[in-house]
């Protein structure tokens, strides 16, 4: 099974790419699945303005970008969201590619990392929403992250138990 992360966070100096490389660096410890760490931001996705609907688009989209991000995305059976938490909700920009595209995501399987102030709750609860509607089967399990208790004077230094959490998560995606 081939899980991508996918790092959603496109801001510079985001706090998402410690906790996106770090999720890659314990996913592969853990093992169980193959995993490929994919980043955002180096696809630019645009705003959606094609008139075609992603779903009818059958995987041919009229950008090169967003054409790059939707074979990318279809190349996986699972995946993770890492995802932050913006006004209480998912980011704008993650949004957006999620929409962009269509069939690559469908019938899929999906976990979530969450991280912020609030540990990211209320964007995971927000996306199980959104997921839904590609009939993707979200997992139960999560990881939580405090952007308070989580890092600390070296940026991300999450807590003993963040591991363990983690592995649990990965077990029940590919299980
Ligand atoms: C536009 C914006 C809105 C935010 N809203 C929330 C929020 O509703 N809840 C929260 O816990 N953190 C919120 N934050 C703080 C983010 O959790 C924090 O900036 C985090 O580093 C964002 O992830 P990123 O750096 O990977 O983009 C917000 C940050 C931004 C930029």
């Amino acid at each position: 099974m081939k899980v991508g992360i996918i790092l959603g966070s496109i801001r510079e100096e985001r706090a998402g790419e410690q906790i996106g490389k770090w999720v890659y660096d314990e996913a592969v410890k853990h093992g169980g699945a193959e995993f490929e760490l994919v980043d955002l931001r180096e696809f630019n996705v645009p705003l959606l303005t094609s008139s075609t609907h992603p779903a009818m688009a059958n995987g041919k989209y009229d950008s090169a970008e967003v054409q790059a991000w939707g074979d990318k995305i279809n190349e996986f059976d699972a995946y993770i969201f890492v995802t932050a938490e913006y006004n209480h909700g998912v980011p704008g920009a993650f949004k957006n590619a999620f929409d962009s595209i269509a069939n690559e995501w469908m019938n899929k399987r999906v976990a979530f990392v969450g991280y912020g102030a609030a540990n990211g709750v209320r964007s995971i609860e927000q996306w199980r929403t959104i997921v839904a509607n590609m009939n993707m089967w979200d997992i139960r399990s999560t990881v939580e992250l405090s952007l308070f208790l989580d890092f600390g004077d070296n940026g991300f230094e999450p807590l003993d138990r963040r591991p363990g959490e983690l592995g649990v998560l990965i077990d029940q995606l590919v299980a």
